[in-house]
């Protein structure tokens, strides 16, 4: 079983990294592998509204990031998708992502069907509520089976690193991770 985990940051293996790989050391415990794909280290552009996704199984735009990305997702068997807060909600490569994303599989029902998935979210102070919403409507609106935890999945901190003072909020990632596991065991049993 693999599940692959998006950070939306526009920094590399910044807050919202950090919070992803939490996740994952439970599900890598529980024996699942693993990928980070940090949007940061690609290009993502908004959706151009072209719908020639239509039957084609992926974005018909091929001069980013994009394609290989979400190729890669339609055969996992889980996602976490991750963003720090970015003027109240998620950054805009996320957003640009779930466009993306949410087109291809409206055109193309069932890609992400029965896909285990998780948000997080690194923030300062406020709109990490907002930003988690954002990314579980992508999922819930996909058939996509979404694991929750014992508090909403917001860690606070803002320089690098900050987010692993907020202890409340990295023992919920831990959660969410042995959760996360017991879920996708139960579903691709
Ligand atoms: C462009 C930008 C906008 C931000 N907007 C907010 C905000 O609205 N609310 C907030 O609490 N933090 C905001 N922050 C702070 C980040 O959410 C915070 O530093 C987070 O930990 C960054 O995670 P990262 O290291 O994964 O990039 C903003 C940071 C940037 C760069």
């Amino acid at each position: 079983m693999k599940v692959i985990g998006i950070n939306g940051s526009a920094r590399k293996d910044g807050n919202t990294a950090i919070l992803i790989h939490k996740v994952f050391e439970e599900l890598n415990n529980a024996g699942i592998e693993t990928e980070l794909i940090q949007l940061a280290d690609h290009e993502i552009q908004p959706c151009r509204a072209c719908f020639a996704c239509k039957g084609q199984g992926n974005c018909a735009l091929k001069n980013d990031g994009f394609a290989a990305i979400f190729r890669k997702l339609a055969e996992a068997d889980g996602l976490i998708l991750g963003s720090p807060v970015y003027s109240a909600d998620v950054s805009a490569k996320m957003k640009a992502f779930l466009e993306r994303g949410g087109v291809v599989v409206a055109t193309n029902p069932g890609l992400l069907r029965h896909k285990v998935g998780a948000s997080v979210a690194a923030v300062r102070r406020g709109g990490g509520l907002t930003a988690v919403d954002t990314m579980n409507h992508f999922m819930l609106n996909k058939e996509m089976v979404v694991v929750g935890s014992t508090y909403w999945n917001m860690v606070y901190g803002k320089n690098i690193g900050e987010v692993l003072n907020d202890e409340e909020g990295m023992a919920n990632m831990r959660n969410l991770g042995e959760n996360m596991a017991v879920i996708l065991k139960k579903i691709k049993k």
